[in-house]
């Protein structure tokens, strides 16, 4: 998730720039950049690493000189940028803002347009020439395609052209007082000062400034001049709307509203799923991967997989096995990492092995890809962060997009793990032939319809799970059960339930339950099943029966229209149907709610809990 800022008013902008970006770190990013208009002259200076470095390339560190726009009179209009790399490696070319061939426009885009490829051919051969590997480049250079005089004119009918989930805002040296914006699904808003106008990503980076906001909603654009700012649609059309007073303060802007971290990130599903699946699915009957650096030949004469995970990540990866075997048909092996490592594994040069850490760094995971490498594996990387320690570990690595995650509570990084294992298999499928063109072209409608069901699902059931996190926060156990690809969905719940409440959790295979735990079973047991259509929902159901006759109160998470669940269930709660394989991403929903429910009830930190570090580097 990168950070936009912008500013026009009648203030020097340079270091309310650098600040808005330092309201906007927690968003993370891996590089920066400034662009300030002064005098029909536009200068941008871009840093890799932290803010420290921009602002020391800024002379805003040490003595100053060879700085950008000191020029006296300061710029009173720029843009600034974090980025979150996801197109292109962490360089100073990639950091934006891009410019168009002349430098005259420049942009700043927080997002992923999914047609940048086609684009990009296109403007080359009408002679553009490109500075980076950015997917946001070509927005510069569509709105110097357009521009004929009006700079919001040129900027929708670029917008017009551009697919995907982003944001972007663009400046022009021929039009020193406005900045023009717009929106496609990731956030944007103005702030609206006396005599200024800020534009952001998100609040923080003017909170300090003003708290008068006015939001801007999907499809449109917005022109920003010190006076205000103008909404327009993608038409042309006037948009009015009223601004609104912001009573946040910083803690909460950063929360975005949210009481916690880990709230927001659970509402920011849609989004991270979105951005990780969006251009790998930009066409409707095949996955594009190109990025992974994996040829079709490696991937046909691949003989086994194996996939080394830790915690959540190692959850994601039975939900995965699922995916790759069932659509692949490439036979899959899955170990904790901490075991592996030290089993000795037989492993060797036909072998995928797949390390999933959505930190980059967790010790014991790194460890098993290293081993698996020596013996001769092709290691790939299933991470979050560009830069970290796994991308160095291994030969390929296959990006997930869900931005910074703060709450130690995985939670957006589960479920976009899940939807890029999603992508993976069907991949397999693609280059192995193991599945038709028509099944590919299916389930790649069905997982793009994905996030928009995740937002569904979140604002179905958090009530529900309210009202039961009420009758059990003072549980002393829960028990999930569910069988064959529900199972790795008990398992992640039962984690976040442990992890966050502290309450004792065991998730268990609902056909060994008469093996054993059924002796666990008794009034006060919650007991809670993934019970969503999949090929062995009868037999789910009559485990949930055997439960419920020893008493249990059963809450059971079932795919919306299977009514059978409820005849057998205390509490049900209903998520989107989908393809049974894709099934997990939502039935997981119900389960992080119920886990961060239970835990707020009691008042833990729920960002924090004791004894857990967001990333586990020690062995
Ligand atoms: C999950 O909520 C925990 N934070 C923890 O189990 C985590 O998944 C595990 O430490 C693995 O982390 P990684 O994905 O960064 O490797």
């Amino acid at each position: 998730m990168c950070g936009i800022v912008g500013y026009v008013g009648n203030r020097p902008c340079r270091d309310l720039l650098i600040a808005g970006l330092e309201k906007l770190e927690y968003r993370g990013y891996d590089s920066a950049g400034i662009s300030l208009l002064q005098d029909g002259r536009i200068d941008s200076v871009r840093a890799v690493g932290n803010l420290a470095n921009l602002r020391a390339a800024v002379g805003l560190e040490g003595d100053g000189d060879g700085a950008v726009a000191v020029a006296a009179p300061p710029a009173t209009i720029g843009l600034a940028h974090t980025r979150w790399a996801t197109h292109g490696g962490v360089t100073e070319e990639n950091a934006h803002p891009h410019g168009d061939c002349t430098d005259r426009i420049q942009i700043v885009l927080n997002g992923i347009v999914e047609n940048h490829a086609e684009l990009r051919r296109q403007l080359a051969a009408e002679g553009h020439g490109f500075t980076s590997e950015t997917d946001a480049e070509i927005v510069a250079h569509l709105i110097e395609r357009h521009e004929k005089g009006d700079l919001t004119d040129a900027v929708r009918s670029a917008f017009a052209e551009l697919r995907g989930h982003y944001a972007f805002a663009a400046m022009h040296s021929d039009h020193p007082g406005t900045l023009v914006a717009a929106r496609q699904e990731c956030p944007l808003i103005v702030g609206l000062g006396d005599g200024e106008t800020f534009i952001a990503s998100a609040i923080p980076a003017f909170l300090a400034q003003t708290r008068r906001v006015l939001l801007v909603d999907n499809g449109e654009i917005v022109t920003v001049r010190a006076s205000g700012a103008d909404l327009t649609d993608g038409n042309g059309a006037t948009v009015s709307r009223e601004s609104e007073e912001v009573t946040w303060d910083e803690d909460a802007a950063e929360k975005a509203g949210f009481p916690t971290f880990m709230l927001k990130e659970i509402h920011e599903q849609p989004g991270a799923v979105a951005e990780t699946i969006t251009d790998r699915l930009a066409a409707t009957d095949h996955v594009d991967l190109s990025g992974l650096e994996l040829s079709d030949e490696l991937a046909a004469g691949i003989r086994r997989i194996v996939i080394v995970a830790c915690g959540t990540s190692y959850h994601a990866g039975l939900v995965g096995r699922y995916a790759i075997e069932q659509w692949g048909r490439v036979p899959v092996e899955i170990d904790i990492a901490s075991e592996y490592r030290y089993r000795d594994p037989v492993v060797g040069p036909d072998d995928l092995v797949i390390g999933i850490t959505q930190s980059g760094e967790t010790a014991d995971t790194l460890a098993a890809m290293r081993l698996a490498r020596q013996r001769g594996a092709t290691v790939m990387a299933l991470t979050n962060i560009m830069g970290s320690q796994a991308t160095r570990d291994a030969d390929v690595i296959l990006f997930t997009r869900a931005g910074l995650e703060i709450g130690v509570a995985a939670t957006k990084t589960f479920t976009a793990q899940v939807a890029a294992m999603y992508l993976l298999g069907l991949w397999l499928a693609q280059v192995r032939g193991t599945l038709g063109r028509e099944d590919i072209a299916a389930l790649i409608t069905e997982l793009k319809g994905i996030p928009s069901k995740i937002a569904t699902a979140i604002e179905s059931v958090d009530e529900r799970v309210r009202a039961i996190a009420r009758s059990h926060h003072e549980g002393r156990f829960f028990l999930y059960l569910g069988r064959n690809i529900g199972l790795p969905v008990c398992l992640e719940g039962a984690l976040k339930m442990k992890e966050i409440s502290y309450i004792p959790s065991d998730a268990y295979a609902a056909g060994e339950m008469k093996h054993g735990p059924i002796a666990l079973l008794d009034e006060s047991t919650p007991v809670v099943c993934v019970a969503t259509e999949s090929p062995v929902l009868d037999k789910v159901l009559s485990n949930v029966a055997e439960a419920r006759a020893r008493g249990a109160d059963v809450i059971a998470v079932a795919t919306e229209g299977s009514e059978r669940v409820a005849e057998v269930a205390d509490q049900t709660l209903y998520v989107p149907p989908t393809d049974w394989i894709l099934q997990p991403i939502l039935a997981i929903l119900p389960l992080q709610l119920l886990a961060y429910h239970v835990a707020r009830l009691q008042g833990l930190n729920v960002d924090q809990p004791r004894n857990l570090a967001k990333t586990v580097t020690v062995e």
